[in-house]
């Protein structure tokens, strides 16, 4: 079949050429019918009759040919459907989209929409807004990526965090606001196994008359239950972040060790998952939301922590690496 296959285009060339050198426009046959004109009278009706005649019979050939190379080239006779179909490779997805799907679908089932921001962003949505003070070390050159430095019009950079989505998301709706922010951030930190200077967050947000600090725990905890299983325990340690106050960090029981102690907790029981805490009312003032009505929570965490807790992953960059020994492991999830 192979022989025949790459025979056939040749032969037609071939007859392609012969059709040019006798029906073409410069051919030979319209070369005879042009001098057909100076024939004398006696013999024009018989040649006019051979010269039609040859060009019938010409098109005649070319045509049976034609109609030789089609049948050949539609009997795939010698085709072995026996054979195995050939492989077509499939990709899975990547670790960080399953955990990432994951918590989307387990904050959707209480009520919470998914918005997204620009990885690119103002000063003002970065940290301004969020009531980071002007000498906040967050802004120093070590941890941001500045793109342009602007005494005017405020820095642009590459956040720094998904909280900025928090900050988009007020500005621009009403209370109840319920809902969660994933993306890319990007932080001048050295890679390692445990930092890198790209990767992934999802952030929280939950406004509304009478929000307390009960409902943070409650929404938490059944987040950490839902992710990590049934028996997850949860604790809030005192924390500081300039956006929200109170602020806390939390850990979950360990998930690999069950909390009895191993080398992802180091032997203390708990693995710290998150920051959170109730948006400052500064925050929601510098958003245009009346805070003397509302009152909210929010909460960040790493999608990047909690894959490794999820499937004891051990070294961060592996999600950056696209080793093929690394992303198969994870094929069939969604
Ligand atoms: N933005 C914080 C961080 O990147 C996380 C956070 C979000 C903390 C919301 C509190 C509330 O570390």
């Amino acid at each position: 079949m192979h022989e025949i296959d790459s025979f056939i285009p040749e032969q037609k060339e071939h007859l392609e050429q012969f059709r040019i050198k006798y029906l073409g426009k410069k051919g030979i046959i319209q070369d005879l019918f042009a001098d057909f004109k100076t024939v004398v009278p006696e013999i024009r009706k018989e040649m006019g009759v051979k010269l039609n005649d040859l060009k019938q019979k010409v098109q005649q050939k070319i045509d049976e040919h034609k109609s030789k190379f089609d049948e050949s080239e539609d009997t795939n006779a010698d085709t072995d459907l026996t054979l195995p179909a050939e492989f077509n490779e499939l990709g899975s997805r990547h670790p960080l989209s399953i955990v990432r799907n994951e918590i989307i679908s387990i904050f959707s089932r209480i009520g919470y929409i998914v918005n997204e921001g620009p990885e690119i962003e103002d000063d003002w949505h970065n940290f301004t807004a969020l009531n980071f003070p002007p000498e906040h070390p967050a802004r120093d050159m070590q941890d941001t990526f500045f793109i342009e430095k602007n005494k005017e019009q405020g820095d642009i950079a590459l956040r720094t965090h998904t909280s900025s989505v928090q900050v988009r998301v007020m500005e621009r709706s009403k209370p109840p606001i319920r809902a969660i922010f994933p993306g890319r951030v990007f932080r001048n930190e050295a890679i390692s196994a445990r930092a890198h200077c790209i990767f992934h967050q999802v952030e929280g947000l939950y406004i509304d008359k009478n929000v307390s600090f009960a409902d943070l725990k409650q929404t938490l905890l059944y987040f950490a239950k839902e992710m990590f299983g049934e028996s997850t325990q949860i604790r809030l340690r005192p924390s500081y972040f300039p956006f929200t106050e109170p602020s806390a960090e939390m850990d979950i029981s360990c998930s690999i060790c069950g909390g009895k102690g191993c080398n992802i907790c180091k032997y203390t029981g708990w693995v710290e998952i998150l920051g959170c805490g109730m948006v400052d009312p500064n925050v929601l003032t510098n958003c245009g939301i009346d805070a003397t009505e509302y009152t909210g929570f929010a909460f960040g965490m790493g999608i990047e922590r909690i894959t490794m807790l999820r499937y004891g992953i051990k070294d961060l960059r592996l999600y950056f690496e696209n080793d093929l020994r690394f992303l198969k492991q994870f094929e069939g999830a969604y």
